[in-house]
């Protein structure tokens, strides 16, 4: 029996029990839009309940999820610095990284609404509600006149950029948000790289990614998230790598860092 049969298997099953919590918070919610607020016809737009659904799931997953990555989340949360956009806070779980000697404004892009009563107690919680404006919209939508290109010092994204639309051009403009100087910090899952096309952990992510999205709020498993970022634009630095625990086995693999915009 090969000695990494358990790091093996704990990889490769763990997806399902985030499945199986999602499944169960769109079926409880549907009962609830169909049977409790006489709304059958909503079921049939996703937009409709894929919010609740997932900002259910998420309060159940969220925090054993943040905590399991605490250290790489830490170490990327608690470098933000100046003006931040917090791109996809959820319900807040990762504002407690925040080195409070260090930032002077954060705008927390979180377009599910659903989320923001437990996000705005968090807010509260970590003693932020003076500098922390909650900003109900896709971060898609910036720059604009509200956050406008080259005006923030940091940029945070914790398992967020699985869930946004056309990534790429996303990712383009979370860029053009930065001022030159200012850091993209990031720590998100991605797809299992290209050498291991015919692994263990590459098939179990496409069959995973098929209900993966519709229980899991729009997440996709198998985004080249870490090329992307490299392809935005100029930058004088780019530090990404994956956590010390890794064990190469990962089905939904993580990477951590910082990139530096050019300039
Ligand atoms: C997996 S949750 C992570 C939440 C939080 N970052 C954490 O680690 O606890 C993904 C978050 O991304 C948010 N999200 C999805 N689409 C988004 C978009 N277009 N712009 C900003 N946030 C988005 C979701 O609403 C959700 O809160």
């Amino acid at each position: 029996m090969p000695l990494d049969l358990i790091p093996r298997l704990k990889s490769y099953l763990s997806p399902l029990y985030l499945l199986a919590v999602g499944l169960a918070c769109t079926i409880v919610t549907a009962i609830e839009i169909v049977f409790f607020e006489c709304r059958p016809k909503d079921i049939l737009s996703i937009s409709k309940w894929q919010d609740r659904a997932f900002s259910r799931t998420w309060a159940i997953i969220g925090p054993a999820m943040v905590n399991n990555a605490e250290p790489e989340i830490k170490t990327t949360v608690s470098q933000a610095f100046g003006t931040v956009v917090d791109v996809g806070p959820g319900e807040g779980f990762t504002l407690k990284y925040f080195d409070t000697t260090r930032i002077t404004k954060v705008y927390g892009i979180e377009p599910n609404t659903d989320m923001h009563p437990v996000l705005r107690e968090e807010i509260k919680r970590c003693q932020l509600s003076d500098i922390y404006t909650i900003v109900p919209s896709g971060v898609e939508r910036f720059p604009n006149g509200e956050i406008p290109p080259g005006s923030v010092d940091s940029i945070v994204c914790i398992r967020t950029l699985c869930s946004v639309p056309n990534p790429r051009q996303t990712i383009k403009k979370l860029y053009d948000l930065l001022r030159p100087g200012g850091e993209l910090l990031v720590f998100e899952h991605c797809a299992v790289p290209d050498y291991k096309v015919t692994s263990t952990e590459r098939i179990l992510q496409g069959i995973y990614n098929i209900p993966w999205p519709v229980l899991l709020g729009g997440c996709e498993l198998n985004r080249k998230t870490d090329e992307w970022l490299k392809q935005a634009g100029e930058w004088r630095s780019i530090e990404l790598g994956v956590s010390n625990r890794a064990t190469g086995y990962e089905v939904m693999p993580h990477f951590l860092g910082r990139l530096v915009k050019a300039g």
